[in-house]
């Protein structure tokens, strides 16, 4: 039995993961949970958004399977999510957007994996009141992070037999950060002439995203562009209820679903658990628990295939619990 750490974070949080853990225990996954609550319910009772024990687990367990947590907007506490990413150097962020056929969108056939850098650019977080009508933020590309980020996308196209890794930048204004970055693309692209590598302009790849996205196979690119365009790519298979995502370090791994705490649907039982199921499957994966990830992917095409037990985001009138249920029954 491998021991994870699960934190149950806010809005939906709490009901997509006892929702996902439900499901995990029905498709018999070999594992222990250590469940933590975090962010915001927990900070105005304890004074911490995480408590002690909860990075101690995952200091210890090394896998995190983690549900959105609130960040309030201009004031107040930096972000959990980078906070971790940060601490554990989480650099990969991995985040796949495949066309479900039982889900109508108009491209049945998007299967785009975005590599988004996790550690720097604009997301360090340095900014500067210059006087009090300016603002100075700063982006930091480096040599190490870009490297390592793109090796690793180059080498998931390897080992998934994909065909195409496309770098996505703006280096025809930033020249000097975005030149950096996509100067060390050109160079490890080399290194891989049995793959296919290209770079676009990252407004560019926005419109043909949405025109054709089928051209796409492989993205990689700096945190903030990662951050919008994997959204983007949400959109194309669905919604923000349907994309996974991992975090990958080289001695910790966090799995969570992209989308927010959803405050506007909290407590009303209708929020997708896809998202966050997909990722516990790539967690599954993650820890060579193959099997029991394939059954819980099989078990979910099953009933998205059945309208009857959809979510309302998908169009249907199912809540989260008779999805819930709907899925524990096929597996
Ligand atoms: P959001 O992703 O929470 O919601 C955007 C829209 O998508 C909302 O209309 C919401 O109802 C819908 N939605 C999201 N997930 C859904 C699901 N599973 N099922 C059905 N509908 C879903 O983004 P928003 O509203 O910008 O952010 C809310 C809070 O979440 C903010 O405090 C933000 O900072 C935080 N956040 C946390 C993240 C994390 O913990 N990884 C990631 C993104 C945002």
């Amino acid at each position: 039995m491998k021991k994870i750490t699960v934190f149950k974070g806010d809005g939906i949080g709490p009901e997509i993961t006892d929702a996902v853990l439900k499901i995990l225990e029905a498709a018999k996954a070999p594992l222990e949970y250590e469940v933590f609550r975090v962010g915001l319910d927990e900070y105005e009772e304890n004074g911490a958004l995480i408590p002690e024990a909860a990075f101690a687990s995952f200091e210890a367990n090394k896998v995190l399977l983690k549900s959105p947590i609130t960040t309030p907007i201009g004031k107040g506490f930096r972000s959990l999510n980078v906070t971790l990413r940060e601490k554990y150097d989480l650099y990969a962020n991995i985040r796949p957007a495949k066309s479900n056929t039982a889900v109508v969108t108009p491209f049945p056939d998007v299967d785009i994996v975005t590599f988004r850098e996790n550690t720097e650019d604009l997301y360090v977080g340095v900014e500067e009141q210059i006087d009090a009508d300016t603002v100075h933020a700063t982006k930091i590309i480096t040599r190490r992070a870009s490297t390592r980020i793109i090796t690793d996308a180059f080498e998931y196209a390897r080992a998934q037999g994909r065909k195409k890794v496309t770098c996505v930048h703006k280096a025809n204004i930033l020249k000097k950060s975005d030149g950096l970055f996509l100067s060390i693309f050109k160079e490890i692209a080399e290194k891989y002439p049995d793959i296919q590598a290209d770079d676009r302009i990252v407004d560019a790849v926005c419109m043909q995203l949405v025109m054709k996205p089928q051209q796409f196979d492989i993205l990689v690119m700096p945190n903030l562009y990662g951050d919008i365009v994997s959204d983007l790519t949400s959109g194309l298979i669905g919604g923000l209820g349907l994309l996974p995502s991992s975090n990958l370090g080289r001695d910790h791994a966090m799995f969570e679903a992209v989308h927010g705490s959803a405050p506007d649907i909290a407590g009303k039982n209708i929020a997708n658990p896809t998202a966050f199921l997909w990722s516990a499957c790539m967690m599954l994966e993650y820890l060579g628990e193959m099997e029991a990830a394939a059954r819980i992917r099989r078990a979910v095409d099953q009933v998205l295939a059945e309208s009857e037990h959809k979510t309302p985001d998908l169009g249907g009138r199912a809540t989260t619990t008779e999805y819930r249920d709907a899925i524990i029954a096929h597996l």
